[in-house]
């Protein structure tokens, strides 16, 4: 084992930089088929159905863009990202509120936005319990129906959402037939219940995790969301109209931290021991660096990084003050969503999720090392 002197900040970014420029891509088998009917580069997004299975919902929606730089063969690997509406949201409301089949603000990911049944998500306690309805094998044969007709980069599959859809994009982090597809995951106004919330366990000890897989996990989240508070205490306000107070989110820090936790994040603060290993990928063997903290945006953001065996944002927390229950943007959001949010912002979240998925790939560093 060899020691060295721990890594400064610029040198781990210029490491991840590097490595995310020079991971090649992983082309799906779709590479050089037909695009399907009705879809072209930079065209109008196009609904489609696909059949889930069993318990899963049966025929199921989403819709699917591609954007204007997607090649017109279907012969070179693009990344996808998923995106989930929220609880009650249509796709076509959360494809213009994210803005990401807008080619200014993503150029380059094929995009697919799958409809929930009633347009709701599993995760909600309003929503049917797991045995009843599991979205997440229609997400996994959906991921598989995309990789088979369309030129992906299967090492660059990203999975987000909003609200319900941002707990969804966190079920599928601890369900291993899709977080084995998924590079990383991302949740803006997420909405993780508790198990006592839930009346059953998968966000918290339920999460089931792959050993040794390296996990990116990113949250976006308002002081002032009061639909799913950032300390997780919805006893507040009575959404569901239930004559009660909204049941408990996991707090965000603790979501966080968990995934710290499962990325072998979690140790003593500062103190680094760094090793290298045969293929001389850096990485930081024990005690590694917890949430280091940085104010951004004059003050109303706080972005809390954990850096872990040497890979600087694998978990990324952002806590903005003032922001609602919303997708933070430069723009209104539709109707309905905007009164929730609290007024746009200063900067895009689009833009910051973009930025961070592109640091992550599966692939040959999939495992730490
Ligand atoms: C897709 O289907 C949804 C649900 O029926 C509908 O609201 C939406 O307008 C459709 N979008 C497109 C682009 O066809
Ligand atoms: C969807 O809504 C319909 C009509 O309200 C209802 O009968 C059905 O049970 C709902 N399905 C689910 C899965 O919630
Ligand atoms: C990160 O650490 C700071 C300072 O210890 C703390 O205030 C903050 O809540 C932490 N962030 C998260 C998301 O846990
Ligand atoms: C770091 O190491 C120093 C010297 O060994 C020790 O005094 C200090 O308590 C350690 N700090 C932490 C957070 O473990
Ligand atoms: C930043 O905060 C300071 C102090 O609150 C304020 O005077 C200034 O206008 C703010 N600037 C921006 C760009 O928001
Ligand atoms: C935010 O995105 C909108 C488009 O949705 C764009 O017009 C604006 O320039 C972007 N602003 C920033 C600061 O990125």
């Amino acid at each position: 084992m060899h020691f060295f002197p721990p890594l400064t900040p610029a040198l781990t970014l210029a490491l991840n930089t590097l490595h995310s420029i020079t991971a090649p891509p992983v082309p799906s088998t779709g590479c050089g088929n037909p695009l399907p009917e009705g879809l072209f580069p930079g065209g109008p997004s196009v609904n489609f159905t696909i059949f889930a299975p069993e318990g899963s919902g049966g025929q199921r929606r989403y819709l699917l863009h591609l954007p204007e730089r997607f090649d017109l063969r279907n012969r070179t690997p693009k990344p996808l990202l998923v995106v989930f509406h929220a609880f009650g949201q249509t796709t076509t409301s959360i494809e213009d509120m994210s803005g990401f089949s807008d080619d200014t603000v993503n150029g380059d990911m094929v995009v697919v936005y799958p409809e929930g049944i009633n347009n709701t998500w599993q995760g909600d306690p309003s929503s049917p319990p797991t045995p009843t309805l599991d979205d997440r094998p229609y997400i996994h044969t959906l991921l598989l129906h995309l990789h088979s007709t369309l030129c992906l980069d299967t090492s660059r599959v990203y999975a987000t959402g909003f609200s319900n859809g941002g707990g969804l994009a966190g079920l599928l982090a601890c369900y291993p037939p899709t977080s084995r597809l998924i590079a990383a995951f991302a949740g803006v106004s997420a909405a993780y219940y508790t198990t006592e919330s839930l009346g059953e366990d998968i966000f918290e000890n339920g999460c089931r995790v792959e050993e040794g897989r390296r996990m990116p996990m990113l949250s976006i989240h308002g002081s002032k969301d009061d639909v799913v508070a950032y300390d997780g205490d919805n006893s507040g306000v009575d959404w569901d109209g239930d004559g009660r107070g909204d049941p408990d989110t996991v707090p965000i820090p603790r979501w966080l931290s968990e995934w710290g936790g499962r990325n072998g994040c979690q140790g003593v603060k500062g103190n680094l021991t760094l090793e290298a290993d045969i293929s001389m990928n850096w990485h930081i063997a024990t005690g590694d660096v917890v949430n280091a903290t940085m104010v951004l945006e004059n003050g109303s953001v706080r972005k809390s990084t954990w850096t872990c065996r040497g890979w600087s944002g694998v978990v990324t927390g952002y806590y903005v003050a003032g922001l609602g229950h919303g997708w933070p943007s430069t723009v209104a959001l539709d109707e309905g969503w905007e009164g929730m949010r609290g007024g746009p912002s200063s900067w895009n979240a689009s833009s910051v999720l973009l930025e961070w998925f592109k640091k992550w790939s599966l692939g040959g560093d999939r495992r730490w090392g």
